[in-house]
């Protein structure tokens, strides 16, 4: 293939996926394009508008955060060709890489010929793709338990069914579990498990990690009651019946 299929390819991906996010072109540009240097040179004004929707729809950005706005808050004063702003250069880097995954490596990688990324598949509406999870670790490791909470609750009202971040009961879960490996942030893992609960009431699963957790701080009566909890829920949890074999077998005490 071409660089210039190769593009082809690339731009058609995008418009296939803007259009299906439903984007409207901006406003018309009459003007030809003076400084693209991974589009394609002759790429249609419509076309150029469907791509560049598409970028800031995948990132969730407005279009001033990869070109220059000469005057802060005024849409006129746009000035497209400037490569002022690191993230325009940034966007160069990331499309090149993006084609050079979509011809040859990830299709030999798959073993299928269709295998492809697009900005979204990785930046799901985020600048900075991440993770619910590693925000969480990262912000009760910064600013204690109550602060992640506080970030969970903001996230949750922001995102909640954009698929932008992963609001089912694993993520919380990843979070305590992964708090609960290092004694210092014991506490803060019961707190965030107990999230989870609060967030998820009818997820088993959610209940067992409590039990996890208070069973690494000796409370096992407390562990209990979460496996009884979990159970409750549902009956047929291995997890949770594996934990109360273990907390209920003469000899268990540490
Ligand atoms: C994630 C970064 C990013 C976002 C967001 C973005 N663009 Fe772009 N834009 C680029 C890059 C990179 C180029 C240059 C492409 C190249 O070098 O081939 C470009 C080129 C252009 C050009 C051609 C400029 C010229 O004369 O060479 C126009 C017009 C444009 N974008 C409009 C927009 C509009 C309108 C929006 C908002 C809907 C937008 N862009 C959002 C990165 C972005
Ligand atoms: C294979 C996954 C992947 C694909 C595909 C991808 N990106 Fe990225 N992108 C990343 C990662 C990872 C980062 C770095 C985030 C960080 O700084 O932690 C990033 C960073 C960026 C940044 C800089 C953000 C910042 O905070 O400075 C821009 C702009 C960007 N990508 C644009 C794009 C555009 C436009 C596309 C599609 C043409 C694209 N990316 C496709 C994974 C991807």
């Amino acid at each position: 293939m071409t660089f210039r299929t190769t593009a082809r390819v690339a731009v058609a991906a995008a418009l296939a996926l803007s259009l299906a996010a439903g984007a409207r072109p901006v406003r018309a540009d009459d003007d030809k394009p003076t400084n693209l240097k991974v589009l394609p040179k002759d790429i249609t004004g419509n076309d150029l508008h469907e791509v560049m929707n598409g970028w800031s729809q995948a990132l969730g950005v407005h279009c001033d955060y990869c070109h220059e706005m000469k005057t802060p808050g005024d849409f006129r004063s746009m000035d497209w060709a400037s490569d002022k702003v690191g993230h325009k250069e940034v966007a160069r880097r990331m499309y090149t890489m993006m084609a050079g995954l979509n011809t040859t490596t990830l299709p030999k990688a798959a073993g299928a010929p269709g295998a492809a990324v697009s900005c979204v598949i990785c930046h799901r509406g985020l600048p900075s793709p991440t993770t619910l999870d590693k925000v969480l670790v990262a912000v009760t490791r910064e600013k204690g338990a109550d602060a992640a909470v506080g970030k969970y609750k903001e996230l949750r009202t922001q995102y909640y069914g954009s698929g932008t971040f992963d609001f089912t009961p694993r993520a919380l879960q990843a979070v305590a579990l992964t708090l609960a490996d290092d004694k210092a942030t014991l506490d803060a893992a019961l707190t965030i498990a107990k999230l989870n609960v609060e967030q998820n009431p009818t997820a088993a699963s959610a209940q067992v990690v409590v039990a996890q957790i208070l069973d690494l701080k000796q409370d096992k009566v407390g562990a209990m009651a979460a496996i009884d909890a979990a159970l409750k829920l549902d009956p047929q949890d291995r997890h949770a019946l594996f934990l109360k074999r273990q907390l209920t077998q003469p000899g268990n005490g540490q």
